[in-house]
């Protein structure tokens, strides 16, 4: 499970995060939405300090860690317990599909070598890229390059799996075979927090809903409570706006 506590992030003197309080319990998939420069990609990346939140809780699991105090134990136990995929894949383009998912294992989990590949292989089948094996990035579609950035972070079996933007960088035509994969993680019972701009898709996989704007969050509920029938003014006029386009 994810935890947080009264999470303030500030970049200088801009305050992004403003006293974030969250849990998404073990097997929940819960996503965020609102609008840009609300806080949600630095409200993913302090839970894992890509980003370092200027004070509050954060409890991955049952690493419970107040982020003023944080070690660098603490830092490490949290990154391992978090997998993340991101907009831009952050593939590495000089190794293979394979290697960019064994490096994972080998560096973070310090996993021999044999057995990270026999790891690697198996997930890399199940987000259907086994015949890709030995391909580099650069010559595969964004879908199929976003699918390895998933098997990546599947592979070190996180407690917690944050996706921000998955499908943001896809062609139209390929978003769907990248959120098949993640609803097939879903329905493995990982728990996972996503930001997303895909309406349908957040409102199909999702267990909570929660609406952030300015650093903070302004709604949460039900995908039906907030796709139906929001109670903020800013919520309704957001989803009328993105469901127009
Ligand atoms: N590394 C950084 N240094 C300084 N300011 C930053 C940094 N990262 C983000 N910000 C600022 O923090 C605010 C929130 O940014 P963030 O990227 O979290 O928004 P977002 O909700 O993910 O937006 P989008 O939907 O466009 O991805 C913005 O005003 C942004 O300019
Ligand atoms: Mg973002």
């Amino acid at each position: 499970m994810i935890k947080l506590e009264n999470i303030h992030k500030y970049y200088d003197s801009q305050h992004v995060l403003k006293g974030i309080n969250l849990t998404v319990n073990r097997g929940e998939v819960v996503s965020i939405l609102g609008p840009s420069g609300s806080g949600k990609s630095t409200l993913l990346r302090c839970i894992n300090f890509l980003e370092q939140p200027t004070s509050g809780i954060v409890e991955v699991s049952d690493k419970r860690v107040n982020v003023e105090s944080a070690s660098k134990t603490d830092i490490f136990s949290l990154r391992t317990s978090t997998g993340m995929v991101f907009q831009q894949y952050n593939l590495f383009k000089n190794l293979t599909v394979l290697q960019n998912v064994i490096i994972g294992l080998t560096s973070v989990k310090q996993m021999n070598k044999d057995e990270a590949k026999k790891i690697s292989i198996d997930i890399l089948e199940r987000v259907g890229l086994n015949n890709r094996l030995s391909h580099y990035p650069a010559q595969l579609s964004g879908g199929q390059q976003q699918r390895v950035g998933i098997a990546r972070a599947l592979a070190l079996n996180p407690e917690v799996l944050l996706f921000d933007e998955p499908t943001s960088s896809l062609d139209p035509e390929l978003v769907d075979e990248v959120l098949t994969t993640i609803k097939g993680v879903a329905n493995e019972g990982n728990t996972m927090l996503i930001v997303t701009h895909e309406l349908n898709f957040a409102r199909e996989i999702s267990d909570r809903v929660i609406f952030m704007e300015d650093g903070t969050i302004i709604e949460e509920g039900t995908a039906e409570q907030i796709f139906n029938n929001p109670s903020v003014e800013r919520t309704k006029k957001f989803l009328s706006k993105v469901i127009r386009n």
